[in-house]
């Protein structure tokens, strides 16, 4: 399905029964509604779930045919997020989950509108911004992917997405998935990523029940990096999913399941 929001479509699929609990599933980088099919399988008959395509990633537009160059940051992204709930008549409040940046716009949701979330979970993600270090790293690769593609950021993210136990073909398939990707939607989620708010001090805000998850061998945000949010937010709980790296809902997407399938039912 599409949303047109700021003159921009918007992918979207749903799933489940809408009289269900709503999840909203926003995914990592650079990835796309699709990192979301195993967690779907498992849980599209007992929520109603809502999965995107953050815009300039999978079906997504990045921006307007009349403003190429309209500036995209993951305030954006969230607000593109709040639209498309509006235009889906969803004025419940939802589940909202997010992976890695997805994290960073769940983050940005939760300060902007708060009251549509009755259950947040941030999963493989980190509350802090980048350093400038991580902001130069954020450069250089949009100058290797505007100039060579995306495979260079593929190259770069698969060998650290997963377990070092991950089956090669899991690798070898998203890894090719990502360089599938626009690579002017790559770019631009680089340089929302490297400008984004830190959200250290949204933590203590947050008043919601909230699951922190993440692989036991995230090397991408690790344990320690979870364990910190965790205990920063009241209303939460840590879960560590084992045998699995920044994506458990690829992964593990049994325990990744059973993890978000207990928090929903909880709050
Ligand atoms: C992600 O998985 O979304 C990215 O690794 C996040 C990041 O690069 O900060």
């Amino acid at each position: 399905m599409k949303a047109i929001i700021d003159r921009t479509a918007i992918s979207y699929d749903t799933f489940g029964d809408r009289r269900r609990i709503g999840v909203l599933l926003i995914h990592g980088f650079p990835l796309t509604g699709d990192m979301w099919m195993p967690v779907v399988e498992r849980l599209g008959g007992e929520f109603a779930l809502v999965v995107p395509d953050l815009r300039g990633f999978g079906r997504s537009q990045l921006a307007p045919d009349d403003d190429p160059q309209m500036p995209i940051s993951i305030a954006r992204y969230a607000d593109d997020m709040a639209a498309l709930l509006d235009l889906m008549g969803e004025d419940r409040s939802m589940v909202v989950v997010g992976l890695s940046m997805g994290g960073y716009v769940a983050f940005e949701l939760w300060r902007r509108s708060a009251d549509r979330i009755r259950g947040l979970v941030l999963a493989d993600t980190r509350a802090d911004a980048d350093s400038p270090v991580k902001q130069r790293e954020r450069r250089e690769a949009i100058d290797q992917v505007l100039a060579q593609g995306t495979r260079a950021v593929a190259d770069a993210m698969a060998p650290k997405l997963f377990s070092p136990r991950a089956a090669p073909e899991l690798r070898a398939t998203w890894r090719a998935r990502m360089a599938a990707l626009d690579r002017h939607g790559v770019a631009a989620a680089l340089r929302a990523m490297a400008g984004r708010a830190d959200s250290t001090s949204t933590l203590s805000t947050i008043t919601c029940p909230a699951l922190v998850v993440v692989g036991e061998d995230d090397e991408v945000t690790p344990v320690a990096e979870a364990r910190r949010m965790q205990q920063a937010i009241a209303l939460s709980r840590l879960d560590v999913i084992a045998g699995a790296g920044h994506l458990p809902p690829i992964e593990q997407p049994d325990a990744f399941a059973r993890s978000l399938r207990e928090f929903i039912r909880s709050v």
